[in-house]
């Protein structure tokens, strides 16, 4: 009988996973695992804000299966995603005789997902890899298309690869929990899928913004699977970024990482820094004859229902325009822009004029 709690496949060039949202669904986890062959000692990772309850209740969920699974505890946050801490997990999975056929589980935000991932790819040359997203963040957007990686001091994400999971399972009741700065930004990534792919979807986030923000269960497991549907469906057709599909994923982050990366990551979350990020981009656009007003304003409005920055005052423009001229994307020493021509349809760019973009980050920054 077909998943009601499917989100959508991912098709990859060594299969297929499923990606399922539900409400609740940490409870019957172990089915799930053993149906795709989990067996233990399983190894899950997880960090000091999800363990309880969330590490705990996946263990007890596959515990009931019969399946053994141990917890390895991360300091939450960013400086996680390390090489010491690999390190670390790599010595515990020896200590504890792990085998090739045993598997890893991410339970945890996108912090948690990356780094297992990368411990999962590597341990042994590979072992069998699960994720169990709990922020906004990780659902909709880093448990899904197989980017793990860890941060070198000089750059975020360095040193990674494309390793697929075996299924992604995201219990959207584990974001009650959430802040609702981290559920904001994780819902900018959301709303991002919705302008550049569904514009159907930018009209259910403009109904129901005031309850997705409250994370009531029907319509966020609804708007989740939604999202993770898009993101799904964009890597499967370009499992690594190399068709110049996935690239439309970028959208406001050309401008967002510069915010980021030149105010050491100190100031804005990722997604906000997407929200400015797509502001820009929609500055940009119009000033170029692609959208008009209205969409301007349109995304603008949406953004703000859900708390999320629109300018970035008093950040250094040069700053910014300094760390966008280090972007890894950047080919040629241009910047790609991912710019909307309708809600719902992104094009990638490479004529934006330059003085327009240092005109758009010197307005974003006033
Ligand atoms: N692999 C990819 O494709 C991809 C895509 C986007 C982002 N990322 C990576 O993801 C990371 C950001 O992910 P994130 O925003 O989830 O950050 P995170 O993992 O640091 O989680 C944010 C915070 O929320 C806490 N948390 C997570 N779930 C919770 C819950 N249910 N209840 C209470 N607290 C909870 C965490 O402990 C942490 O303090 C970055 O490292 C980024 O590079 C990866």
């Amino acid at each position: 009988m077909a998943d009601p709690d499917l989100a959508a496949e991912v098709h990859h060039s060594g299969g297929s996973y499923p990606v399922v949202a539900g409400w609740g669904i940490i409870d019957g986890l172990g089915q799930r695992l053993a149906d795709l062959g989990v067996k233990g000692p399983a190894y899950i990772i997880t960090d000091e804000n999800v363990m309880n309850p969330y590490g705990r209740n996946v263990q007890r969920a596959m515990q009931k299966e019969g399946i053994a699974a141990h917890c390895f505890v991360i300091p939450s946050g960013e400086f996680s995603k390390s090489f010491e801490l690999a390190q670390a997990i790599f010595h515990w999975l020896v200590e504890r005789r792990a085998e090739r056929s045993q598997a890893i589980i991410a339970v945890g935000g996108g912090v948690v997902g990356d780094l297992a991932g990368f411990v999962a790819a590597t341990f042994l040359r590979g072992v069998p890899f699960i994720q169990v997203p709990t922020s906004m963040a990780a659902m909709v957007d880093a448990s899904i298309g197989g980017k793990v990686a860890v941060n070198l001091p000089e750059a975020k994400n360095m040193v990674g690869a494309f390793y697929q999971p075996l299924g992604v399972f995201a219990d959207v009741q584990s974001l009650a929990t959430l802040r609702k700065r981290e559920l904001a930004e994780g819902w900018a990534e959301a709303i991002k899928h919705g302008f550049i792919l569904d514009a159907n979807l930018v009209d259910v986030f403009e109904e129901h913004a005031e309850a997705l923000m409250e994370v009531q269960p029907d319509i966020s497991t609804e708007v989740i699977r939604r999202s993770m549907a898009i993101k799904a469906d964009v890597v499967s057709q370009d499992e690594r970024e190399t068709l110049g599909i996935r690239i439309l994923l970028n959208y406001g982050h050309t401008i967002g990482h510069g915010l980021e990366s030149s105010t050491d990551y100190g100031r804005f979350l990722h997604g906000e820094g997407v929200s400015v990020g797509m502001m820009g981009a929609a500055y940009i656009a119009r000033e170029m004859g692609m959208i008009s007003d209205d969409l301007v304003d349109r995304q603008r409005s949406l953004l703000e229902r859900f708390n999320l920055p629109i300018h970035a005052t008093g950040v250094s423009p040069e700053g910014v325009l300094d760390a966008m001229a280090m972007d890894k994307k950047t080919v040629g020493g241009t910047n790609r822009f991912v710019l909307l021509e309708e809600a719902g349809k992104a094009v990638v760019r490479s004529d934006v004029p330059r003085d327009l973009v240092e005109a758009t980050v010197r307005d974003l920054t006033k």
